[in-house]
């Protein structure tokens, strides 16, 4: 039995957002959770699957539902920790990462904002496991534009939901003010805790170059 419980954050930490806003958002995210413990719940029976289709049937409305509630669940929970908690100064390995992919820490932002106003859902910063390099991935809802192998550092919601309250279509400035209360302190753990699993995984690619599985 499924029983995923919603995180809680300290929306006390958050600066020059109201606790309406972030209570509002809350309640979305809670309905998530509990979509996809309603769907994880469901038990498999083969009677009930009879009119699979790839146009529209049970199955397929189960498994949509899946992967927009999941991404919905850990996409919030890495953006309400990401922007919780203070630590709002820039350092440590990421940010040192940023400056020697992205050149300056203003041209990183001015491309993460850039990207920010051009989506519909979502802004990821990621460790892509393919180059070991950082991306800024963007995606219009929970479930589409995720890319796979691909570890998520920090996490940004475009969503009006996000910031219509307290913004109103002002979503640039909603951006800065989000930028403003990153937990770096959140993101540099992420960072450092991804490195290790992308050591292993460069041995691996770099063995199967040997057999030029990939490209290099
Ligand atoms: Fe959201």
């Amino acid at each position: 039995m499924y029983n995923i419980k919603p995180r809680t954050f300290d929306f006390e930490s958050v600066t020059d957002i109201s606790k309406k806003q972030l209570e509002e958002h809350y309640k979305l995210y809670t309905g998530y959770v509990t979509k996809l413990n309603e769907i994880w719940n469901t038990p498999y029976i083969p009677s009930n699957y009879t009119d699979s289709n790839a146009t529209y049937s049970k199955m397929r409305s189960l498994k949509l539902g899946e992967t927009y509630s999941l991404n919905g669940v850990k996409l919030h929970n890495l953006y309400f920790e990401n922007m919780t908690g203070g630590s709002n100064v820039p350092y440590g390995p990421l940010f040192n990462a940023i400056i020697n992919q992205f050149s300056t820490y203003d041209n990183f932002i001015s491309y993460l904002t850039n990207v920010g106003l051009s989506m519909r859902g979502w802004v990821v910063l990621t460790l892509d496991l393919l180059d070991n390099k950082l991306h800024i991935i963007g995606s219009d809802a929970h479930d589409t534009g995720a890319v796979w192998l691909s570890c998520p550092i920090l996490i940004m919601d475009v969503y009006e939901h996000a910031y219509f309250m307290d913004f109103g279509t002002d979503r640039k400035k909603y951006i800065s003010t989000f930028i403003k209360n990153i937990n770096w302190s959140i993101l540099n753990d992420r960072f450092k805790k991804y490195v290790s699993p992308i050591n292993y995984m460069d041995m691996n690619q770099r063995r199967y170059r040997q057999y030029n599985f990939l490209n290099e």
